[in-house]
């Protein structure tokens, strides 16, 4: 039977925009969660993590949107993160208000490590704190969660005491955050397993797992503590997330897809139970990580699995000869079932303004009027260029209109020459904040580097460029390139990211979309980290 704290099947919570985008260079501006907050509500997620409200007006305005916009009666629980401080937690409530169903996820570290060196708190007085923060919490909301931080080098006695004390203060979620990355798979599981029998009143709670992939275990980890009782997994899409990243949503959702035979029993159904073990749409996976990956500039490895570019591809010969012959020698999951497939030619150089527009909702972009015009121009410039327009080009200039909004730094115009004979120049154009349109020019080791040259005379922000990718959208020499760059600023990290059938083009738009990011933070001052920059905690 299922109950609130035994649900029957595996729910997914979504912390990309929470966890995911505490990772160096992840920064994303509000239009751009709640594009990627709607796209997490279409792959099916339970609950969506959208930020730490107290964390800056922007991460808190962030959330807002998401709770009115994606908080819809059918769609996600919404939920925010609150470190175990009236304020934090004040804060975090007035955020989510507007969505129609939500949680406050408060949180406080339990290990002894982090006790004496970044609390400088006793056991009894974080007791004291969870127990009195989540009952605050609960004076909002039913819905709590609450975390002891660092649980996996938490003394277990010591952790059972306190989710006991934090569930009869009304917790209806307990997650057990590995925040360093630290257990094994066995490891984890006893713990999840010492949980359920030694916590007395762990029936009223969902149990949860959170966990860092410093040694690359967060996946294996998690589907380990499914196995001991866990039913709730905290990920993020392409595992994004601090150092090493998070659990991967796409590896657990796709091991508890194609190997639920194996972990059927462990949630009692049959063997061979055909209900899916969660709620996620796989067929959206692939729309979700590309989307994640352009918007956060965070690359996605060639190997990486399930998502990367060599995940479905059979390239060595023997492999393609075996596939041919019958796909499941080589292939334990169809590219269709994430999604891969889904690229049709959809319009054509004859297509209309409606046709455009009606085709973005339906791939769930909707853009304001000036981006539309924007992204339509650009659709029919690409048309000109490319007979085929597939759903894929569509995105690519959806996304990349998003990631325009809220621009300082604008790019009217860039022209380069270069050749085997002559040194690489380009010009520029750029409409600074104050209005003014500057121009300028410089000769460069190549095309790429004359061009960011000459943007740099233009707009005095020093950096030091550090990763620099090229990826092309569709196959086919006309292509669209995507181009997504990282830079660094003092000791903060920043992306960019942009497409067009010009590469070079491209390049310039998406340093442009970086110094603009990187504007952005100097303007508004950077967030707070919920985790490092705790202030005292003096709830
Ligand atoms: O890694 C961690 O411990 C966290 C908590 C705030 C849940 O992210
Ligand atoms: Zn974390």
């Amino acid at each position: 039977m299922s109950t609130q704290s035994n649900p029957d099947r595996i729910l997914i919570f979504d912390t990309t925009l929470r966890d995911g985008e505490q990772s160096p260079g992840a920064t994303l501006n509000v239009e751009e969660k709640l594009t990627i907050a709607r796209q997490l509500a279409r792959l099916g997620v339970d609950i969506i993590e959208a930020g730490f409200p107290f964390a800056s007006p922007g991460d808190f305005e962030a959330v807002q949107k998401i709770a009115q916009n994606v908080g819809t009666p059918d769609g996600p629980i919404i939920c925010g993160l609150a470190r175990a401080t009236q304020q934090d937690i004040e804060i975090a409530a007035r955020a989510l208000q507007p969505a129609a169903k939500w949680r406050i996820h408060t949180f406080i570290a339990t290990s002894d490590i982090h006790l004496q060196y970044k609390l400088r708190k006793t056991r009894p007085e974080v007791l004291a704190i969870a127990k009195d923060m989540v009952a605050y919490a609960k004076t909002f909301t039913d819905d709590v969660e609450f975390s002891p931080e660092d649980a996996g080098r938490s003394d277990p006695e010591f952790l059972y005491e306190m989710l006991e004390v934090a569930i009869a203060a009304g917790a209806t979620t307990v997650n057990i955050p590995d925040t360093v990355g630290y257990l094994t798979p066995t490891e984890f599981g006893g713990l999840i397993k010492g949980i359920k029998e030694n916590v007395p009143n762990i029936d009223q709670a969902v149990i949860s797992v959170h966990g860092h992939n410093d040694l690359g275990l967060a996946v294996a980890n998690f589907l380990e503590a499914v196995k001991n009782g866990a039913r709730q997994l905290e990920c993020t899409i392409n595992g994004i997330g601090e150092r090493a990243g998070n659990a991967a949503l796409e590896e657990l959702v796709m091991g508890l897809h194609v190997r639920r035979q194996y972990y059927n029993p462990f949630l009692g159904r049959p063997v061979d139970s055909e209900a899916p073990l969660t709620n996620i749409d796989t067929r959206q996976i692939y729309k979700t990580s590309r989307l994640v990956s352009n918007l956060t500039g965070m690359f996605v490895q060639p190997n990486k699995a399930i998502v990367g570019a060599n995940a479905f591809a059979h390239e060595s010969g023997i492999h393609q000869d075996g596939v041919l012959k019958h796909k499941l020698t080589y292939e334990i999951m169809d590219a269709q079932s994430i999604g891969l497939n889904d690229n049709q030619i959809v319009l054509g150089k004859h297509s209309g303004r409606n046709a455009f527009r009606t085709r973005l909702k339906e791939l769930g972009h909707e853009l304001p009027d000036q981006e539309l015009n924007r992204a339509f121009l650009r659709f029919k410039d690409l048309a000109d260029k490319k007979k085929e327009i597939t759903d894929w080009d569509i995105e690519a200039i959806a996304n990349d209109e998003t990631q325009q909004t809220l621009e300082h730094f604008y790019l009217d115009l860039v022209q380069v020459s270069c050749g085997d004979k002559s040194r690489p120049t380009a010009t520029v154009t750029v409409r600074t904040p104050d209005g003014q349109e500057l121009m300028d020019a410089a000769i460069g080791t190549g095309p790429v580097d004359a061009v960011y040259r000459a943007i740099n005379r233009v707009v005095d922000i020093p950096n030091q460029l550090i990763e620099y990718t090229v990826q092309s959208v569709t196959a086919g020499i006309d292509a669209i390139g995507e181009v997504t760059i990282r830079i660094r600023h003092e000791d903060r990290v920043y992306s960019g990211h942009a497409a067009n059938t010009d590469i070079v083009v491209a390049s310039a738009h998406a340093y442009v979309n970086a110094l603009n990011r990187l504007y952005t933070a100097l303007q508004q001052g950077t967030s707070l980290h919920p985790q490092r920059d705790a202030e005292p905690i003096t709830a």
